[in-house]
């Protein structure tokens, strides 16, 4: 019986490392939060790590996905209207409605407004 113990006690020890394993594989788990991770995973292929529309897929394709860094785009769309873009795309933009919830689509615009938007300068 004892030795039946051991053998269980040594066989869970040696799987332990798949668990360590499945964490550094498993990307999820490379971002600080669930909104970094949605940007990442749908949105930076085209519209870059940076929002500065150079992600692989868009350049690849020649999409010319929207630069979201720079001011002139903040200064001619509104909140609704990018959202609208967002889940329903435009041109060659896909529809997100699919993927990610209305709150989520929020939560990635927040993000992008704080982490690529220009400090805007007042008039
Ligand atoms: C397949 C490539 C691709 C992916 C993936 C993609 N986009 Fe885009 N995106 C584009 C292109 C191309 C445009 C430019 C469309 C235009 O101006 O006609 C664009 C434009 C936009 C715009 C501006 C829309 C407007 O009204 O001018 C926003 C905001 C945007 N994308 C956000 C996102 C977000 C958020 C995601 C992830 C959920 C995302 N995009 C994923 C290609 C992509």
């Amino acid at each position: 019986m004892r030795h039946l113990l051991i053998i269980v006690g040594m066989f869970a020890a040696s799987m332990s490392w798949l668990i360590w394993i499945c964490r550094v594989v498993d990307p999820s788990t490379r971002y600080g939060s669930k909104v970094e991770y949605n940007y990442a995973r749908y949105c930076a292929g085209c519209h870059g790590p940076n929002g500065e529309g150079n992600g692989r897929i868009g350049r690849f394709k020649k999409l010319d996905p929207a630069n979201m860094t720079k001011a002139d785009f903040w200064d001619n769309r509104s909140d609704e209207q990018l959202i609208h873009s967002i889940d329903a795309g435009k041109d060659d933009m896909p529809a997100f409605f699919y993927y990610l919830t209305n709150e989520e689509q929020w939560e990635i615009l927040t993000f992008i407004k704080e982490n690529f938007r220009p400090t805007p300068v007042p008039n």
